[in-house]
């Protein structure tokens, strides 16, 4: 198995310039070398974005910003990303804004029959336009890929739900909006909040949902990391850090949780931007947890 590199300049998601700016900025970091110090890697380059203009964001909905330049963005990722499954590659993903998750779980959702998604985030990101406090479409990719929301965004890539709710996962969750609240409920969504984990113990946390994960019988496993999972004083270079989050011992316990089920087929990495960084360390952090990942599922091999 080989990976596949694939960047996502995306910021209109987060409508927070910077952001667009990651993969590159990994690039050159070195991100491709590090991961072949341990497999083989094909850098696919970036997913092309179209520029938009400010004043045209509420132009396809007047909840949404950039609908239509994040469908088509996401169209174009989801589209590669289920092209690198099927030959038998690992895609990682590389933000770009949460956004991008929808692009790559419909992807992987066209590949697989039975998916279950980790979503590894500070925040739950299943808001619809309606109880959106921002209209910032990086709060609505996990419930567009449950078949939750406007039908655009729902519909992506093939029509209809990509994964069931019960086989999503939300973990460090400490940020939810009052209507992910009720929706996490009505649907019965698997949420791991940063109050459970403090009380209970991270591996206590991460037993319960590497069980359930695997009593679910799913075929892979996608894995979206938001860096502002981790606490806000680690990641200064990304756009919303909030305090009390994982430190980076507690994300690599949880990536090898994960990659030991063998399931894992696909991840995401998201939410850098290294204009708002302070000296590059939320940079050098992602290539750390990069590198990290691969080093682990090579000794899985
Ligand atoms: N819940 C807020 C919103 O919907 C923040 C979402 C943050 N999402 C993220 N991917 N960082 O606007
Ligand atoms: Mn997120
Ligand atoms: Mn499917
Ligand atoms: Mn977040």
């Amino acid at each position: 198995m080989n990976i596949d590199f694939i960047g996502v300049p995306l910021f209109y998601g987060c409508d927070r310039k910077g952001v667009e700016k990651g993969p590159d900025k990994l690039r050159e970091k070195s991100a491709i070398e590090v991961i072949r110090n341990h497999m083989e890697v094909y850098d696919l380059g970036n997913i092309y974005a179209p520029d938009a203009c400010d004043e045209d964001k509420f132009i396809c909905h007047s909840k949404m910003k950039y609908l239509q330049e994040i469908a088509d963005i996401n169209t174009n990722l989801a589209h590669q990303v289920y092209l690198s499954l099927h030959a038998g590659n690992f895609p990682l993903v590389i933000g770009g804004d949460h956004a991008l998750g929808l692009g790559s779980i419909s992807g992987v959702s066209k590949h697989f029959d039975n998916i279950a998604v980790v979503w590894i985030d500070a925040h739950g990101d299943i808001n619809t336009p309606e109880t959106s406090p921002s209209g910032n479409v990086h709060g609505m990719p996990l419930s567009a890929a449950m078949g939750v929301g406007y039908s655009t965004l729902r519909n992506l890539y093939f029509e209809g739900r990509k994964v069931k709710p019960e086989n999503v996962h939300i973990i460090g969750v400490r940020d939810l909006d009052e209507g992910e609240v009720m929706l996490a409920k009505e649907e019965n969504i698997n949420l791991y909040t940063m109050e459970e984990i403090k009380e209970k113990g991270l591996s206590a946390v991460l037993d319960k949902m590497i069980r359930k994960i695997k009593g679910s019988h799913v075929d892979a496993v996608h894995m979206s990391f938001d860096l502002d999972a981790m606490d806000g004083e680690l990641v200064p270079g990304t756009g919303l850090p909030i305090p009390d989050g994982f430190t980076e011992d507690q994300v690599k316990d949880i990536f090898k949780s994960l990659l030991d089920t063998g399931l894992v087929s696909s991840m995401d990495l998201v939410e850098l931007n290294p204009v708002l960084d302070k000296g590059d360390t939320t940079a050098d952090l992602s290539i750390e947890l990069i590198d990290y990942v691969v080093k682990t599922m090579k000794e899985k091999q």
